[in-house]
């Protein structure tokens, strides 16, 4: 049997086997990333799945994934690794007067001592290596950005007392962000860039058909029908944030758990704290209902 990932079809059809359903210009993107062992940077709305499609490559390559979740003020121990401190006063503790000071420091700046965190293990996981997530990057700091630099550009980190740490084999990595803020330069021109949009309308309804099995045919296209109204103009404009694909999936699974038959004004009305997340954009779904709900 080929690989997963010998094309870009086979790669495709691999992840609509895991359950993501990707543009054909994404899963390009993907590939090349692979074959030209560059970082990927994805940028898009909340909920289009970006987080997602990390796990289902790690999941249709076999590679493990090992993900870094970023946040302001995330320091190095945390993304690459430290020193297990306990460890090392408890060897030295055993040798006290045995061992010579520098003999003593030799022993307890080995390997065995550190530990590990997400991007020293991508660097150390065997071949074909391992997918690595780096998170909504836009929440961690710029002097986190400006270490991403060496790691992204040689996949090497220094570890003072023990030298460089090189990539067995390049880990295939994704960053993710949600723009809160904009990205360095200098680390975008070390990615491949893809922006993730809102689905086209037959892709919406594949993945909330694969996820929501239970929802009806009739149900599963009402849902999505609607909420693509929600996302087109003049509709967008009304609210703050349009509902993701994530938004859509709850929404079909709570009506199924509600035995909902076909969308009305009221259910919807019922259920709009799965679509929004804001007291102003649901409130502002009432007085569009009859339009949103018009037929075409
Ligand atoms: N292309 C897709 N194929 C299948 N499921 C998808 C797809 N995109 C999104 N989903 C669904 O939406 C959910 C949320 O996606 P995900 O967490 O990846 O979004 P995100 O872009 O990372 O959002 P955020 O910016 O909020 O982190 C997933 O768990 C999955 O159920
Ligand atoms: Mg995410």
């Amino acid at each position: 049997m080929p690989a997963p990932h010998s094309t870009i079809d086979d790669l495709t059809r691999a992840l609509e086997g895991a359950g993501y359903h990707a543009t054909r210009q994404l899963v390009t993107a993907v590939f090349l990333a692979m074959r030209l062992q560059r970082p990927l940077l994805l940028e898009g709305e909340p909920g289009v799945g970006k987080t997602e499609l990390a796990k289902a490559l790690a999941q249709v390559l076999g590679r493990p994934l090992l993900r870094l979740q970023c946040y302001d003020g995330m320091e190095q121990r945390e993304a690459l690794y430290e020193w297990n401190h306990a460890a090392q006063l408890l060897r030295m503790r055993a040798a006290q007067a045995s061992a010579a000071p520098d003999e003593m420091e030799r022993e307890i700046y080995q390997a065995r001592y550190l530990i590990r965190r997400p991007l020293l293990q991508a660097l150390e996981a065997p071949a074909p290596g391992a997918v690595l997530l780096i998170d909504e990057v836009d929440r961690a700091d710029e002097p986190f950005e400006a270490f991403l630099l060496e790691y992204l550009g040689e996949y090497q980190v220094s570890i003072p007392e023990l030298g460089t740490v090189r990539a067995v084999a390049a880990p295939l990595t994704l960053l993710t962000s949600n723009r809160t803020r904009d990205l360095n330069d200098a680390v975008k021109r070390r990615c491949l860039y893809q922006w993730l949009d809102y689905p086209e309308r037959e892709r919406e309804l594949a993945i909330v058909r694969s996820q929501v099995p239970e929802a009806s045919t009739a149900l599963t296209e009402q849902v999505t029908q609607f909420v693509s109204r929600l996302r087109s103009q003049p509709f967008a404009n009304a609210f703050q944030r349009s509902p993701g694909i994530a938004e859509s999936v709850e929404w079909a699974k709570a009506l199924v758990a509600l035995d909902t038959l076909t969308l009305d004004p009221e259910v919807i009305q019922d259920t709009a704290g799965i679509l929004f997340k804001q007291r102003e954009d649901v409130a502002a779904l009432q007085p569009l209902m009859d339009q949103l709900l018009e037929v075409q």
